[in-house]
């Protein structure tokens, strides 16, 4: 794909003199303009938004530029007021009859402060109710312009987005790690109008109509009577559906892979899901699926590590995005689109476009790329941005048209829907963040919420009360006009193409396009979810199903569940792997990557010093771990420890490197830290490093070791040579080879497996 300097397309971007761009910084650094230690007791100006931040575009409900400053937006003045704008004298006390007395009810603030509170918080979303987002600006390559006349896909135009990434089952507060599909919505501010393109990170979708949707979210939703267990499918609704309703059987098979528990979400595909129509300037339509593909590759979490983290850090992902953005490691995605030919029976290779649980491998039609995203500016208010943006795939621009694929047509009801509820109103595209870059000529008038003030006495077509404005325009003008696809004479039915019935070929197809380590991955999520089952009968079921994929897994998950195996109901294709699915075997960039360095007291720091400049400067985070917080002196150069060993976890760092083997340190005694392993501790190395290397070694991850480092591996018997294992005299080779191994994110290697 196409390499782009980041920082630069970040200096580029249409708002950069709003802010500096971001910096080579280790995330989480205390504000550059830091708060006084006392109360100010005068006005000052308030704390700047960090150079990562931008809010939304500042354009009015009607869409003319207000021509404010984004960073302006914020609530910044010196003086505290009530919502009608009256200076307040006092915020911290109720007007009361006395200062012993009753409050009064004519104390205004407290009844607007309190009521204003009551209503803080709006309905979830029903779906995807936990999400991270980000701005970022795309740039179109002109490469589909044989195809498709939207102007945002020219050479060189540069759109405003706003992407806003989920987990499908959890509520808004559940953990980001949980084994899930991620939603990945791309809101796209052109000089056409809004584009959404509402994907998710897996290519193919649980059920093939969406009057099913219902169904597949109650059954996947927690139990309806205790309300457990959150964020997962590791329970019986949803094994019972899934079992039942076969079409899901390929979905959940992406779910159960390495697929399920994304190592972050800059790490992830982006898959529009149904197949879309493009239509060209001669009005010519061409079918085409869109893809995302991330600079960083597709990595993912193990399982162990996902759970750990789950409770560690349950904003892991969160974190990540704005971390990676704050530090200046751009996340960047290369759209890219699939293309078949617009024939009557919308099939391509023998694959139904229309079904939505089908995937055409990149071997028979490969992705084209049409232009690069790149995310650069974190929300400044997660309310505001992030929980108020609405995307809804009618979002369309001219030359972007739907297909009949019946998941989609229902979605293009659902949304807006549901957000008239959720935004308390039909008024929400006049919400900042989901306000439109154009002229906004409507006649929707007044409803809950109205913000704009709109002129004029008719809003009504035909008038002459306002000249008969606004007039419709034809195609020549930039009129959305839907492509006039002919249909057949057919009959009303309740009924799909026979095409749909095949539920199992392609979950066979991505079965045996993994590698060893993805097969037994994807072995282990099974038994492991089937295991959480109460009910002998679904766990049966689901072993049945899995004879329809391969006998390999179906034998070994009913292994692990003490189970016989089951046969197929047919006998199984061999359709040719798709290594494209595959996840393993490339190497790729390594920005935003965090390097823990475990260091000793009072031991030679020169080559930490080295290792943590060399760790910035490739545009990784490193993060200094040590007995006690504070900063530690390398020849007048102190070096800060961000991470004590009470506070570290394996989990949040992709590789280890260990500069010293740190002796017990005063609170390693299991009575204060369950983790200080009394045991452990006579290797005369803190149990909590012990610890750390040990899961990091177990997850996979890449190991360095110089000067006395090697002796906490070896305390903890991992051995030197052992594969991902550096150990050297000197820091900077010792970081150098971890580095190409964090290229390959984990060493697979380490693990001999069985199938
Ligand atoms: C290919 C299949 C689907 C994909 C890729 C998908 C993707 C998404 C994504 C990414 C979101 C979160 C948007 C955000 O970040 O705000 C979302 C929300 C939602 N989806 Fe879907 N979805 C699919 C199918 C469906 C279907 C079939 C329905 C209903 C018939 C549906 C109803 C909803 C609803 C109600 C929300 C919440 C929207 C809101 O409150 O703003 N989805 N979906």
């Amino acid at each position: 794909m196409t390499e782009t300097n980041p920082a630069a397309a970040a200096a580029e971007h249409p708002d950069a003199q709003d802010s500096a761009a971001p910096g080579r910084e280790i995330p989480g650094a205390p504000s550059s303009v830091p708060p006084p230690v006392a109360e100010p007791v005068e006005p000052g100006a308030p704390v700047p938004p960090k150079p990562d931040q931008r809010g939304p575009q500042t354009y009015s409900p009607t869409g003319q530029k207000t021509g404010i400053a984004q960073k302006e937006v914020a609530q910044g003045g010196d003086r505290l007021t009530t919502a009608q704008g009256t200076r307040l004298y006092d915020t911290d006390h109720s007007l009361k009859a006395g200062p012993r007395g009753p409050s009064l009810l004519q104390d205004h603030h407290l009844r607007e402060k309190i009521t204003h509170f009551d209503h803080e918080r709006i309905p979830e979303r029903a779906v995807h109710a936990r999400g991270a987002a980000a701005h970022g600006v795309f740039q179109g390559y002109g490469t589909a312009r044989g195809i498709c006349k939207a102007a945002f896909l020219g050479e060189g135009v540069r759109t405003p987005v706003f992407v806003r990434f989920s987990t499908v089952l959890g509520s808004r507060g559940s953990a980001d790690t949980v084994r899930d599909t991620r939603g990945f919505a791309t809101k796209f501010y052109t000089d056409q109008g809004v584009f959404d393109l509402v994907g998710n990170n897996i290519p193919v979708f649980f059920i093939q109509d969406a009057v099913k949707f219902p169904d597949i979210v109650h059954a996947a939703k927690p139990h309806p009577d205790r309300e457990i267990p959150q964020a997962q499918s590791a329970h019986d609704t949803f094994w019972d559906f899934v079992s039942l309703h076969t079409e899901a059987t390929h979905h959940t098979l992406w779910n159960m892979s390495d697929r399920g528990i994304p190592r972050s979400f800059r790490m992830m595909e982006g898959f529009g899901i149904h197949t879309f129509r493009l239509v060209n300037a001669e009005g010519a339509s061409t079918l085409v699926k869109f893809h995302w593909k991330p600079r960083l590759g597709v990595h993912s979490q193990v399982w162990e590590e996902a759970q750990l983290t789950a409770g560690m850090d349950p904003d892991f992902h969160r974190r990540d995005l704005a971390d990676a953005i704050e530090a200046g490691a751009l996340p960047q995605w290369e759209l890219g689109v699939q293309t078949f030919p617009d024939t009557e029976d919308q099939t391509f290779a023998g694959i139904d476009l229309l079904d939505p649980t089908k995937i055409v491998p990149e071997e028979l039609a490969p992705v084209k790329p049409i232009g690069l995203m790149t995310l650069d500016k974190n929300p400044s208010n997660y309310f505001a941005e992030t929980e108020q943006v609405a995307f809804h795939p009618g979002n369309l621009v001219p030359g972007i048209d739907v297909t009949n694929d019946p998941l989609l047509q229902g979605r293009l009801f659902s949304y807006l829907d549901t957000q008239i509820s959720r935004l308390g109103g039909p008024n929400f595209p006049q919400l900042p963040i989901n306000r439109t870059h154009t002229p906004v000529n409507d006649m929707l008038r007044d409803g809950m919420h109205q913000t704009a003030v709109h002129r004029g006495v008719a809003p009504y077509r035909p008038n002459s009360l306002d000249g008969g404005c606004p007039f419709t325009a034809g195609a020549d003008a930039g009129a959305y006009i839907e492509f006039p696809e002919p249909l057949a004479a057919t009959a009303k039915v309740r009924d799909a193409a026979a095409t749909f019935d095949d539920h199992f070929s392609q979950a066979r197809l991505f079965w045996l396009s993994m590698t060893p380590t993805e097969r037994e991955h994807i072995i282990a999520a099974y038994t492991f979810e089937l295991a959480k089952c109460r009910e002998p009968a679904i766990r049966e079921r689901v072993v049945g199903t899995l004879a329809n994929i391969d006998g390999e897994l179906c034998g070994q998950v009913a292994a692990g569940l003490g189970l016989p195996a089951a046969r197929p109901a047919a006998a199984l294709d061999d359709p040719d792997p798709s290594p494209a699915l595959s996840q393993l075997g490339r190497r790729w960039p390594v920005d935003g990557r965090t390097i823990g360095i475990v260091i000793a007291e009072g031991q030679d720091l020169s080559g930490v010093r080295t290792v943590r400049q060399a760790i910035l400067e490739a545009g990784m985070v490193p993060l200094v771990i040590a007995a006690r917080a504070g900063t530690r002196d390398a020849d007048g150069d102190p070096v800060a420890v961000q991470r004590t060993f009470a506070t570290a976890r394996s989990i949040e760092f992709d590789a280890i490197l260990v500069a010293g083997a740190p002796a017990p340190a005063s609170d390693a005694y299991g009575a204060r830290d369950a983790k200080a392993d009394d045991e452990l501790a006579r290797a005369g190395v803190d149990s909590r490093v012990l610890l750390l290397l040990t899961e990091a070694y177990r997850h996979g991850k890449a190991l360095g070791a110089w000067a006395d480092g090697a002796d906490a591996l070896e305390a903890v018997g991992i051995a030197t040579d052992s594969p991902g294992v550096v150990a050297g005299d000197q820091a900077a080779p010792v970081l150098e080879r971890v580095k190409e191994l964090l290229g390959g994110h984990r060493v697979w290697d380490r693990f001999t497996p069985s199938v």
